[in-house]
């Protein structure tokens, strides 16, 4: 079966003394379903964050990376340096990646193989902007998005990527894809998968939903037989809105 993974991405947003206080208030929360759950703080708070979520079955991940191991590159962070502190999982490709800081399908690429490399689990980001889907051209996008990505990868290597298909109108705009669109899409990637890696692959892989999940609207987008969970940006800064979603499955 394949896993249900919920993920809160934090963006740039709280300091180390949020950071504790929301990691303290999501521990408290119960748990009940089998969602995998994860948060991605920001890179100054991680080693405080893992260090304070050990143990809470709550996994620290990175929000970025670069692709180079070490060297001349101000400013950046590689893989060997998360992985030097405990973080296994990296969010790479989302959309405000791509969007202010130029990151291309072409640097992706670069960025998941040294994850990968490094023996990482990638959450890798992709979805059409609005006026790709209003020209009916979001399956187009998306097959481009995978195939110049990701599609250069061996099988055993794609099995480490969980996917995170976020249409970009969706994401901190309150609308949401409709659970029926959303769905739609992740067959069609699913489908997609299935061409290149065949079936077994294909069914292996969690596809995430991410763009205005919130705890109202959660239930009904996870209930769609291809969602296999959600990249949360908003809602995952209030611990009780946060598991009231990894609770929806
Ligand atoms: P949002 O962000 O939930 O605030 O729309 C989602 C994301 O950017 O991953």
């Amino acid at each position: 079966m394949r896993k249900h993974i919920v993920a809160g991405n934090w963006k740039m947003n709280n300091g180390l003394i949020q950071t504790e206080t929301l990691i303290v208030e999501l521990k408290k929360q119960e748990k009940t379903s089998d969602a995998e759950v994860m948060i991605a703080p920001t890179f100054t708070n991680l080693w405080h964050a893992f260090q304070s979520a050990k143990q809470s079955g709550i996994e620290v991940i990175a929000q970025n990376m670069h692709f180079a191991e070490n060297g001349a590159y101000t400013g950046e962070i590689s893989a060997g340096m998360l992985k030097s502190i405990g973080i296994q999982t990296v969010i790479l490709g989302h959309s405000e990646r791509r969007a202010y800081f130029n990151e291309t399908d072409e640097s992706l690429a670069k960025k998941v193989d040294a994850a990968l490399a490094n023996g990482m689990r990638v959450i890798f980001c992709f979805g059409e902007e609005l006026s790709d889907r209003k020209s009916g051209n979001e399956e187009i996008i998306v097959e481009s998005q995978l195939k110049n990505a990701l599609f250069h990868l061996s099988t055993d290597a794609f099995k480490h990527i969980v996917l995170a298909y976020e249409p970009v109108w969706a994401i901190g705009t309150g609308e949401t894809a409709t659970p029926d669109q959303a769905q739609t899409m992740h067959a069609f990637i699913r489908k997609t998968i299935a061409e290149k890696y065949g079936n077994d692959v294909a069914d292996s892989i969690s596809i995430l939903y991410g763009g205005s999940v919130k705890p109202s609207n959660a239930k009904e987008i996870f209930s769609k037989p291809d969602v296999d969970g959600g990249l949360i940006g908003g809602a995952s800064l209030k611990a009780e809105d946060f598991f009231a979603i990894v609770n929806a499955f």
